[in-house]
């Protein structure tokens, strides 16, 4: 696949994956890479520009991250943002200092110059800036070699671009939100200062990748670990438009599922898209394993040996197989991102199958790799996989057993399924799945006191977790309305035997967690 390429250098930004998002969205294909990549593998990329992103250091610390000099010998343009802006000028024979004042959240940027980064951008625009270093004032060593593109009341080179070389500086973050033209400048640069033509588009990743996929597998068989969540879903859908009846699907009932999911996934995969789909029921092994423990480590290090023998258990039996194909995303890769831009060696494995036994080593497929979550399942919608798979919500594969503080018995489960989904149905009701990140039940086995008709009643608590996020990293809580939240209530109560009282958490992650195990 020979596609154009922005590059960008991270020096540890929050923002790094935002800059990449913004590229694609131009239908550009960005690529997120060490700070300190070399010139030289950037050139064997064959990138069209760089982009160097922001970061929390000062140029001038010791430990400051640095990148390689040479990429301004590259002749290809770049784009500093923030930090980035700061170590190109620096590079480039500039002079940082600290600024007079911190210049910090939205502010007035005044354009000066609209030939090429500003192009078609009014005189002045809302820009959203963080910083406590800045281009030294005018007369400072360096400032002849920079034309002057933009200034704010605070930062009198707030952009900048090189008189020789194509560098290009702002201070600002053109990609969040709060610069509402950013995108507009993104575009300048990406299509009028680095030539691109926009070749990254869906329906193209689609074929390209299906056919990459046939010519890897050959006439070997494929197996996927089928969960029914989306990215695991869309794997096995676009390696089967690949490769058809030699793909293996393989999904473990842990008994720790939600109600119906296995017939939901029997129905879509099986039925509806024709896929070779086993199912192994290890539940009763995985409830026995179980049984009496109440440790939440100990939980999942059980519930992860039992999926390797139940996953184990099919696998093997399938003659040829030679492929395991998975749902590494992108942000997975970056994590592990090695100094060579070769990350192929350090990928992380999947929670699910993490530690599979040296006897089943697989070749990986993993077609999503380039893929953020929200292009995930713009290529699910593409291949025609259900709106119910789509947009569902993480589920972790230890499944219920975290949900249920203590020990897991099956009475505890089916409880906890009940009100689960209850949960979700009127979450979809008052049309906030989507805007929720993840909505979930736990079942806490507290046992309080409440009245029901005229009888005492002594039962356990379900608390209500619902919570909105980008990265799953972080999290708020989700203001769901009080209506929504006492329709949730009352249906609870009254509907679930073994429940007399809801609570909902309102807690962020940090310091909770989502899952409460
Ligand atoms: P926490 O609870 O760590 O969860 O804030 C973050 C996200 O990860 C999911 N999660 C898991 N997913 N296996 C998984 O496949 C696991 O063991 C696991 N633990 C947590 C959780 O549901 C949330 O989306």
């Amino acid at each position: 696949m020979s596609r154009e390429i922005i590059a960008i250098l991270d020096f540890g930004s929050q923002y790094s994956q935002l800059i990449a998002r913004r590229v694609r969205e131009q239908n550009v294909y960005s690529q997120i890479c060490r700070a300190d990549i070399t010139a030289e593998v950037l050139s064997r990329l064959g990138v069209k520009g760089l982009i160097l992103s922001g970061g929390p250091a000062s140029v001038y610390d010791k430990n400051a991250p640095k990148c390689d000099e040479k990429i301004f010998d590259l002749d290809v343009p770049i784009l500093g943002i923030c930090y980035g802006m700061q170590l190109g000028c620096q590079i480039l024979g500039a002079k940082i200092v600290a600024a007079q004042r911190r210049e910090y959240g939205r502010t007035t940027l005044s354009i000066l110059e609209k030939s090429d980064l500003f192009a078609n951008l009014p005189d002045s625009i809302t820009a959203w800036a963080s910083h406590g270093d800045q281009l030294a004032p005018a007369g400072i060593k360096g400032e002849d070699d920079f034309v002057k593109l933009a200034t704010t009341d605070t930062c009198p080179f707030a952009a900048v671009r090189h008189k020789k070389k194509k560098f290009f500086g702002v201070q600002f973050h053109p990609e969040v939100s709060h610069t509402p033209k950013g995108t507009l400048i993104l575009k300048n640069f990406l299509y009028d200062i680095c030539g691109c033509s926009g070749d990254w588009k869906m329906s193209d990743f689609v074929s390209e990748t299906v056919e990459a996929v046939r010519r890897q597998v050959g006439d070997a068989k494929v197996i996927c670990g089928l969960s029914g969540g989306v990215d695991s879903s869309v794997v096995a859908s676009l390696v089967h438009k690949a490769i058809g009846e030699k793909l293996v699907c393989i999904f473990v009932d842990n008994g720790l599922l939600r109600r119906n999911e296995r017939e939901n996934v029997v129905s879509t995969f099986r039925n509806h898209f024709h896929m070779d789909l086993r199912v192994v029921d290890w539940s009763e092994q995985f409830l026995a394993g179980l049984a009496g423990v109440t440790d939440p480590q100990q939980k999942r290090r059980i519930i992860g040996s039992e999926f390797i023998k139940a996953f184990e258990s099919q696998a093997l039996k399938i003659p040829n197989a030679k492929f395991l194909a998975q749902g590494t995303l992108y942000p997975d890769v970056i994590e592990s991102g090695s100094k060579d831009g070769n990350t192929a060696a350090n990928i992380k494995l999947h929670h699910n199958v993490g530690g599979l036994p040296a006897e089943m080593s697989f070749e990986l497929i993993e077609p999503l790799r380039d893929l953020f979550k929200d292009e995930v399942r713009v290529v699910g919608e593409y291949l025609g996989l259900p709106e119910d798979i789509v947009w569902r919500h993480p589920f972790p594969g230890p499944g219920l057993a975290v949900r249920i503080i203590g020990e897991v018995t099956p009475q505890r489960l089916e409880i906890l399924r009940a009100a689960d989904e209850i949960l979700i149905d009127e979450i979809k009701s008052a049309r906030l799945y989507r805007k929720i990140s993840q909505a979930l039940a736990v079942l806490v086995p507290v046992l309080t006191v409440g009245v029901m008709g005229d009888e005492r009643s002594y039962e356990n608590i379900i608390a209500i977790r619902a919570v909105e996020t980008v990265d799953f990293m972080t999290a708020d809580f989700s203001q769901i309305p009080y209506e929504v939240l006492g329709i949730i209530s009352n249906r609870i109560i009254n509907e679930v035997r073994g429940i007399n009282r809801v609570v909902y958490d309102i807690s962020s992650k940090p310091p909770a967690t989502i899952e409460w195990e």
